[in-house]
């Protein structure tokens, strides 16, 4: 299958899109157009090749996180700065629509989420990449590509960008 990655504009077809998570739907329907508009985060949509019909999306921004509340083993680890927060990008949603699951399209569009974090880190600041888990089907899907848990908030997982960096092997 070929999909392609582009920012989310008003001449994508978004009325047809439809997963398990009817927030998530409602967002692509509704406020994704407006997110960017307002300076609040990239919003981006996966299309077949030559086609406008969304396929999947995902929404990425910039946030920072507290080292407080950081796994242990990130900080001590050696790499981490010691500042009281840290940069990160907050990959706030993704979903493909229902009729794509189980095609990989899932897994693609993280791969596309993670490697622009990764591209912008030195540029902009990111030293792990945060994602929300909306249920636990989610946080299997992000656990399974190794996203850890952070203590005390059981709805987001982090992922070092070293370990991103080494995953996706750039
Ligand atoms: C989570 C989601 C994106 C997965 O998308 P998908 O296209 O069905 O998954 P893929 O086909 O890309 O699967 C890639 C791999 O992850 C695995 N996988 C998929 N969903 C999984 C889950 N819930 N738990 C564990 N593994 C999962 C697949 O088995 C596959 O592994 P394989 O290659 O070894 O067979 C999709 O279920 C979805 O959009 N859900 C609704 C929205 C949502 O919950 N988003 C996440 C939180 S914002």
């Amino acid at each position: 299958m070929e999909w392609i990655i582009e920012p989310l504009d008003k001449t994508h077809d978004r009325a047809a899109f439809s997963c398990e998570e009817l927030g998530l739907t409602r967002f692509l329907q509704g406020q994704a157009l407006e997110d960017p508009q307002r300076l609040l985060g990239g919003v981006y949509a996966a299309c077949e090749s030559g086609s406008k019909h969304v396929c999947g999306y995902y929404a990425i921004s910039s946030y920072l996180i507290a080292r407080s509340i950081m796994p242990k083993e990130v900080k001590q680890h050696p790499s981490m700065p010691r500042y009281e927060s840290s940069p990160v990008f907050l990959l706030g949603r993704l979903a493909r629509s229902i009729e794509w699951k189980g095609k990989g399209l899932g897994e693609f569009l993280l791969v596309s989420a993670l490697t622009r974090a990764s591209l912008h880190a030195e540029s902009l600041g990111c030293t792990a990449v945060v994602v929300d888990t909306i249920s636990e089907p989610a946080r299997n899907f992000y656990h399974r590509y190794g996203f850890m848990d952070i203590p005390d908030d059981k709805d987001r997982l982090y992922m070092t960008m070293l370990a991103i960096r080494a995953s996706l092997r750039l």
